[in-house]
C-alpha cells in the first residue's frame, strides 16, 4: 500500500503535472464547452466573426488578430494569452478587462474553464 502510494507521487512528480493545483481538463469536455464561445468566435486564422478568430491565440498579445476592430480597453489591457491568463479572463471578462466589448457572462464552473483550455491549448494551433 505504501509503495503504491509512492510510485503514484512519484509519477506525478515525474510527469510534471500541478498537484491538486488544477484538476486536468478533459479536451472532449472543452469542446463542448466552446459551444458557447462559437457563436462569435472561429478558430480558423484570419476568420473573424463578432469576436475576433483565436487562431494562435496562445503566446499571443491581446488585441492583435489582424483585421479585427477591438475595443481599445482589449487593446491596452497588456495581457499576453497563457493560459494562466485565460484562467482568470474566463470566469467574468468584464472584470478582467474593465468596458471590453466581449459581452459574455463568463465561464463559472472551474472545471469547465480546464476542459476548455485543454481544448484550446489544441485547437487555437
Ligand atoms: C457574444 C459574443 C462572444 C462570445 C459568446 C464570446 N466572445 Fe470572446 N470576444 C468577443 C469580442 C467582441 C471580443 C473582443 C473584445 C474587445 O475588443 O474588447 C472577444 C475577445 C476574446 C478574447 C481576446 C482575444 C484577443 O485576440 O485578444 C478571448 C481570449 C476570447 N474572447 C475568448 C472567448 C472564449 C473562450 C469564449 C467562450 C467561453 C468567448 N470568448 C465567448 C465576443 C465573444
Amino acid at each position: 500500500m505504501k509503495l503504491a502510494t509512492g510510485i503514484a507521487v512519484g509519477a506525478v512528480l515525474a510527469l510534471g503535472m500541478p498537484i491538486a493545483a488544477h484538476a486536468a481538463g478533459d479536451a472532449a469536455r472543452g469542446k463542448a464547452v466552446f459551444l458557447q464561445c462559437r457563436a462569435c468566435h472561429s478558430l480558423n486564422a484570419g476568420q473573424n466573426g463578432v469576436g475576433p478568430s483565436l487562431h494562435g491565440l496562445i503566446g499571443r498579445k491581446a488585441g492583435t488578430a489582424p483585421d479585427f476592430a477591438y475595443s481599445p480597453f482589449m487593446k491596452r489591457s497588456g495581457i499576453t494569452w497563457t493560459p494562466d491568463e485565460l484562467r482568470s479572463y474566463l470566469p467574468d471578462p468584464q472584470a478582467k478587462v474593465p468596458g471590453t466589448k466581449m459581452t459574455f457572462v463568463g465561464i463559472k464552473d472551474a472545471q469547465q474553464v480546464e476542459d476548455l483550455l485543454a481544448y484550446l491549448m489544441e485547437a487555437t494551433k
